[in-house]
């Protein structure tokens, strides 16, 4: 089972095509869904006491399991947050996981949290952030905003003297749920901050806190502002949001999970003013910055402050406190996968202009989507992008004609594209991360829409 011997060379060589086999495919299929009793009909037993073998399982995931999984790199893929990664990104994936490096510690893993760094590196000179700034890879967004907050819930603990009754978050109506999800996870309070125009601003924070009674306003510990929400792409309004948090005295995080990647865009660019004053800030490389899943670059702006939330201690760790960095003392995380390296070799490989033309491409054709949405009768926008999700209505239809519609171009494997509500109304969503989305591909699955 562990030694190289010609079984395990035929398996590497059977493994290896399949893998470029996938690789290679443009464009991947689409496929979908079965049911469970379906996969266990097809498949049949795969874990038995004596092994069914690896060729016989790679035939299986290949026949059976793959095709009931939905390539998140199809370009006809534009439902939740799709997934483009590079070839360079997707061949170094690879290599990670033949190199068992476990990527908790500077001891174990000096190298590759190296390249890592530099990877991070880039992402806050891009955001502004100063030397001293820095983090980790993690899994993904959730834990990215989770382990941010318990860095901000813990500098706050410190720095006061008294505990409040509860702690507490600001965050704008359309913060991504994970926002939530936190806060139950660390039992604090979120409180919402109304955004008329669904924009966070620092006067719409002053404006709620300035309503609040005294015992629960010394609670507040953490103001979140999202950088490209979920649903309609809006960039809040960092700035002026930073101003309210530095007035209130409390940590200043920035969700941009899906939409900071457009920092590297010029034409973008000017919408993220004000992220250079965060504490902390998220960015996921699996939505729009081409690696494979799954990534969050966690940054803080002053790193070093962080290890004291996150460090954990154990006897069997006390070798690996020597002072050096460890990607484990930043986040919710110990043996952790080095998921930074995908993004950091394609980095390496393409180069950061690649990057910024290929996210401008995409924010190229978000434009012109909403430009032809606007020109045609049928199709109403429900507003203009700030990055590249378009938002619209096809008139004289109702929830059920749109689930329809989307089932059937997936069944038909032509495209997933899933409705989303705003206000409660159905609408229809659509989010671009890969540039080998085309407008002929936009065109076709609008033209399905009925006349
Ligand atoms: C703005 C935002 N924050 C957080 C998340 C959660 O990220 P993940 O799914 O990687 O946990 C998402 C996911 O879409 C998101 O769009």
């Amino acid at each position: 089972m562990h030694r190289y011997d010609a079984a395990t060379d035929e398996l590497a060589s059977a493994v290896f095509d399949y893998a470029l086999t996938r690789v290679r495919m443009d464009p991947p299929p689409l496929d979908g869904p079965r049911s469970p009793e379906e996969l266990a009909r097809q498949a049949g037993p795969t874990i038995t006491e004596e092994g069914i073998g690896g060729l016989e399982a790679l035939r299986i995931f290949k026949d059976v399991l793959a095709p009931a999984t939905i390539s998140a790199n199809h370009p006809r893929y534009l439902a939740f947050i799709p997934a483009a990664p590079t070839n360079a990104s997707v061949l170094f994936d690879l290599v990670v996981g033949a190199s068992s490096i476990c990527g908790s510690t500077w001891l174990e893993s000096a190298g590759a949290v190296h390249a890592e760094n530099e990877a991070l590196t880039l992402l806050a000179t891009e955001a502004g952030l100063p030397a001293g700034s820095g983090g980790a890879f993690v899994q993904g967004g959730t834990s990215g905003n989770l382990s941010a907050l318990v860095a901000a819930r813990r500098r706050a603990a410190d720095d006061r003297s008294h505990p409040p009754r509860r702690w507490v978050v600001l965050a704008g109506a359309e913060a991504h749920s994970s926002i939530d999800h936190a806060a139950a996870v660390m039992d604090v309070d979120v409180i919402t901050v109304p955004t008329p125009d669904r924009r966070l601003t620092g006067p719409a924070v002053e404006d709620v806190v300035a309503h609040l009674d005294e015992e629960t306003r010394a609670g507040i510990f953490a103001v979140v502002a999202t950088a490209g929400t979920t649903n309609l792409g809006i960039v809040d309004q960092l700035d002026t949001v930073a101003q309210a948090a530095d007035r209130l005295g409390v940590w200043f995080h920035v969700d941009g999970a899906y939409g900071a990647a457009a920092l590297l865009a010029p034409s973008t660019r000017h919408r993220f003013d004000g992220i250079e004053q965060c504490d902390s800030m998220i960015v996921d490389p699996h939505k729009w910055l081409f690696a494979p899943y799954d990534a969050c670059a966690l940054l803080y702006r002053d790193r070093d402050r962080a290890v004291g939330a996150h460090t954990q201690k154990a006897s069997y760790l006390d070798a690996v406190q020597d002072g050096a960095f460890n990607p484990a003392d930043v986040a919710i995380h110990l043996t952790r996968r080095l998921r930074g390296l995908p993004f950091w070799f394609s980095l390496a490989t393409n180069g950061v202009g690649a990057y910024r033309d290929a996210i401008e491409t995409t924010l190229d054709l978000a434009r012109r989507t909403a430009e032809h949405i606007a020109a045609d009768p049928r199709l109403e926008l429900v507003r203009e992008p700030d990055l590249s999700v378009v938002v619209f209505r096809r008139t004289g239809w109702a929830a059920l004609d749109y689930e329809r519609w989307s089932e059937q171009l997936l069944r038909r494997g032509l495209a997933f594209v899933l409705p989303s509500s705003v206000d409660g109304e159905t609408v229809m969503r659509f989010c671009f991360v890969n540039p080998r989305t085309t407008i002929d591909d936009v065109e076709l699955i609008l033209g399905t829409m009925g006349d």
